[in-house]
């Protein structure tokens, strides 16, 4: 009898007893089938996870909060025009796009108004990362415009911080690298320079979306170890599925508190391929109930990402050795992200 073919889909991982439990046994089984599941698409849905639905419903209203402010408060937190530091707000229109309300295209008319409805990348975020971190260092809005809201952001992202940790170490122990390997990787990833972005993709109506071509977000890689997503009831990531290429799975969120793992390029690099970066895109969900205006979409990704001056380089030890050879470069971490991020901003 031959071997059975790899699970299709995206998985979803009840990862609760590498949170709760001690069991050796229970961990290495959980561990090992994380791992798989990551192997073969490079993403997964992480359930169990233990961040409480109520904290992540908090987190969905802190960031609706913080959209709501008028442009001016937020634009006090205004991403600077280069990449250092990656904080702070970045309004619609900040990453080279266009948007008009409906008055206004009605308005226009011939080469404008065509230019003006092929036009989206429409959203608005904000990012923000540890208090200790001196490179990337936060960009807040005036406390009084939001009380609260910093120390929410602060909180949010260490107990984000403690469960990619116990992630990040699962898949180290799952890919049985050596112990220095382990050591090397674990050092690089301090906590620091992870980052929490929100997210809000604002209702567009019908009429300037050309479905054929433009979602809300095009196919890319992160440039992180991994991605830690939260959205909202209105979904929209959709995961290429490495088992058919070009094509994409819908990552649903009908089980509330589900996140997705997705590998970035440190990932794929450090684990030489084994685990692969997930390629995907964020499409632009219709109006369940058949309106004209699309559903504005919240959502929240957690960027685990390596300390700039780490080393990144492929491994070769444990499930890693029979990778190819010098098929990935080892650099710094700061090269690889100033290479992708000067597309971007
Ligand atoms: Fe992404």
């Amino acid at each position: 009898m031959g071997s059975l073919p790899p699970p299709s889909g995206i998985q979803t991982i009840d990862i609760s007893p590498l949170i709760n439990s001690k069991d050796p046994v229970a961990r290495k089984a959980k561990i090992d089938e994380l791992v798989a599941a990551i192997h073969i698409q490079g993403a997964c849905g992480l359930v169990g996870h233990g961040i409480k639905i109520d904290r992540l419903r908090e987190a969905f209203k802190w960031a609706q909060k913080f959209f709501d402010l008028p442009y001016e408060e937020k634009a006090k937190a205004n991403h600077p025009n280069g990449i250092v530091p990656h904080r702070g707000y970045s309004g619609i229109g900040r990453e080279k796009c266009l948007i008009y309300t409906e008055e206004e295209l009605k308005s226009m008319s011939g080469e404008l108004a065509a230019n003006a409805r092929k036009a989206l990348d429409f959203k608005e975020h904000y990012d923000t990362g540890s208090d200790g971190e001196l490179v990337h260092y936060n960009l807040w809005i005036d406390e009084h415009a939001l009380p609260g809201f910093r120390t929410w952001a602060q909180g949010f992202y260490w107990e984000m911080e403690k469960l990619s940790r116990t992630v990040l170490q699962a898949m180290i122990d799952g890919l049985g690298v050596d112990e220095e390997a382990k050591k090397d990787f674990m050092s690089i990833h301090t906590g620091h320079q992870n980052g929490l972005r929100l997210m809000h993709y604002p209702s567009a109506h019908e009429s300037t979306i050309d479905r054929s071509s433009l979602t809300w977000c095009p196919t890319h890689t992160d440039f992180t170890t991994y991605t830690l997503l939260m959205q909202d009831e209105n979904q929209g990531l959709e995961i290429e599925d490495r088992l058919n290429p070009g094509t994409f799975l819908p990552a649903t969120t009908e089980v509330e508190d589900r996140m997705y793992l997705t590998i970035g390029d440190f990932g794929e690099i450090w684990s030489n391929g084994y685990l692969p970066a997930s390629k995907h895109r964020v499409i632009i969900p219709r109006a369940a109930d058949g309106s004209e205006v699309t559903p504005k979409r919240y959502s929240m990704p957690y960027f685990i990402t390596p300390a700039e001056d780490g080393i990144c380089g492929p491994q070769y030890t444990g499930k890693l050795a029979s990778g190819p050879r010098g098929k990935y470069k080892t650099s710094t971490i700061k090269e690889h992200v100033e290479f992708r991020m000067k597309f971007q901003y």
